[in-house]
């Protein structure tokens, strides 16, 4: 486990809002080709620790190192640079426009570009789009022109995870994917995650599903009143456990 390559690593983060410390030094890895799941109680600081890895929040104190180089993220659009793919629960797609225009958001393909003016590659863009969906095993899509906005909400999480792989993302994050969802489309989710597995894309996925977490990670770190409560994996770890450092009375395999 030790020769293990941390792909990302946070070191002794910490974040305020006003008077609450969200974050109170939270030391943090994610290793190649692991999906981690992060757990904890409402409040317990997991979207404000993804939030500082994905640009939304500068953290107060502490750093970030992306394979052992220490990056400077001040914005979202810094962690996409670093491969830092991020899908909120309420996803930033825009609803009125149609599926190719959504996955290449701030990233279009163009035939001329002039800076002020540029023309769209539509057809490149088609293509494109058609085969990250069918990367990820999504083929029923009726039509790429389809308007976002009439999509399922399994529909939109599908779409920002195959956008979130067809651009050689290196790190993605998940917050709370299925939270709103029925049975159906969690299990949609779910497939699609396993999906990303089996592309060796490192994860954090913030979950409450203690079955979903038991079905897609290798590790669960747990998170408690803005710090790490302890870690444990999945393999070797039960329910009981889980809550035990959830509400702070267990030790897990890193705890304190
Ligand atoms: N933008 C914000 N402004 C003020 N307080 C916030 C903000 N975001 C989070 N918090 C507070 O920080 C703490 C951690 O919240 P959060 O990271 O959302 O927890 P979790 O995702 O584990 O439920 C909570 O006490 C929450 O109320
Ligand atoms: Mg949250």
């Amino acid at each position: 486990m030790e020769d293990r390559k941390a792909v990302l690593e946070v070191k002794n983060i910490k974040k305020h809002f006003g008077g609450v410390q969200a974050l109170r030094g939270v030391d943090f890895q994610l290793f190649e080709k692991e999906t981690v799941a992060l757990m904890g109680d409402n409040g317990a600081g997991k979207s404000t620790l993804v939030k500082c890895i994905s640009g939304v929040y500068i953290p107060d104190e502490g750093d970030i190192f992306i394979h052992g180089e220490k990056a400077n993220i001040r914005n979202p659009s810094d962690a996409r640079k670093e491969g830092i793919e991020t899908v909120y629960q309420d996803l930033s797609l825009a609803g009125q426009m149609d599926l190719i225009s959504n996955m290449f958001l701030g990233r279009e393909i163009t035939k001329i570009n002039l800076g002020v003016m540029k023309i769209l590659d539509r057809r490149a863009m088609e293509v494109k789009t058609r085969k990250a969906l069918e990367s990820i095993g999504v083929s029923t899509v009726q039509t790429l022109k389809t308007e976002t906005r009439n999509l399922s909400g399994g529909q939109r999480q599908a779409l920002a995870l195959s956008r979130a792989v067809s651009f050689g993302v290196k790190i993605l994050i998940l917050d709370e994917p299925t939270a709103a969802m029925g049975i159906k489309e969690s299990r949609r989710i779910i497939d699609l995650i396993l999906k990303l597995k089996e592309h060796e894309i490192p994860m954090i996925l913030i979950s409450h599903s203690v079955p979903i977490v038991f079905e897609v990670s290798d590790r669960i770190v747990i998170m408690r009143q803005g710090q790490i409560a302890g870690e444990l994996t999945t393999a070797k770890a039960n329910h009981e456990d889980i809550v035990s450092l959830m509400v702070g009375v267990g030790k897990g395999i890193g705890g304190e």
